[in-house]
């Protein structure tokens, strides 16, 4: 069932072929947004707009590679000539790779900062600029726990989360006065894929540390995503909401 509250508006979800970007892309659409799903795996983004569609919405897939500022640009560029405008964008698109500092190569560290950094970099530098010329939009980043509390084994992927976090507020003050409203989302350990590339007692040992008792669903991310993006959020600006249960607040 679609509702009404974002109807007529244009979302844009990178990494919506999978996880929370997935989950997003769908309950935009449930809400009532035309979705443009961008990734770089065409299978799986293709079938996140298939689903959206025999729901009864609109959406197209994109195939980009958000550390790549020809394809953000040609993304941002073909939203807008197929759709009209650009209302809200969620910037998820991330990679994870476990390794202190020292075992880090340089090229891992170009991976996933070029990715988690530099990427949501791109969608904000593109974004903006269409949500600019209608003097309105709302973007929410994708970005991590681990930008909160430190991430042993994992500080490289930790230091590209808490740089989007310091991207985004700074952005939400730079495009404030052009009602451009930039947030972030730092979820705690959630179901999806990115898990499966990482040693798999990680994820156990996590969920015995949250304080309410699981690891968490893509569609509990979602559902903020679309919140901050609505109107309901309209005077929040500049904020990293934590949805973790209850971890970073021990
Ligand atoms: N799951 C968690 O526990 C958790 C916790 C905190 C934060 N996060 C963050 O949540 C976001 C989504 O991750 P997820 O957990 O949903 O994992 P996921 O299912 O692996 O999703 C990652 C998404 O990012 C896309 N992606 C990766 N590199 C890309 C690139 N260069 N260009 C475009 N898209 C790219 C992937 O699509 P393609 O492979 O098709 O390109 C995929 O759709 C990430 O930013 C992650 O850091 C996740």
């Amino acid at each position: 069932m679609f509702s009404q509250e974002l109807k007529g508006k244009v979302a844009l979800v990178t990494g919506g072929s999978s996880g929370i970007g997935k989950a997003s892309a769908l309950a935009l659409a449930r809400a009532g947004a035309t979705v443009v799903v961008a990734s770089r795996r065409t299978v799986e983004g293709e079938q996140t707009a298939h689903e959206i569609h025999e729901r009864g919405g609109d959406a197209i897939f994109i195939k980009t590679d958000v550390s790549k500022s020809s394809d953000v640009k040609a993304l941002v560029e073909k939203t807008v000539d197929t759709f009209g405008s650009l209302d809200y964008a969620c910037n998820n698109a991330g990679v994870v790779m476990m390794g202190t500092l020292i075992e880090t190569s340089e090229e891992d560290w170009n991976q996933i900062v070029n990715v988690n950094l530099k990427g949501t970099w791109l969608c904000l530098k593109y974004e903006i600029q269409a949500m600019q010329k209608q003097s309105k939009g709302a973007i929410v980043n994708i970005a991590s726990g681990a930008s909160i509390v430190g991430g042993a084994g994992y500080s490289i992927y930790s230091a590209s989360k808490g740089g989007a976090i310091a991207l985004s507020r700074a952005a939400a003050l730079e495009y404030a006065k052009s009602r451009v409203r930039i947030n972030a989302i730092s979820p705690g350990p959630t179901k999806t894929l990115i898990w499966d590339s990482l040693p798999s007692d990680i994820l156990t040992q996590f969920e015995a540390q949250l304080p309410i008792g699981r690891i968490g669903e893509p569609e509990e991310i979602a559902e903020a995503v679309v919140w901050l993006c609505s109107d309901k959020a309209s005077f929040i600006t500049g904020h990293n909401l934590v949805i973790d249960g209850g971890y970073t607040a021990q």
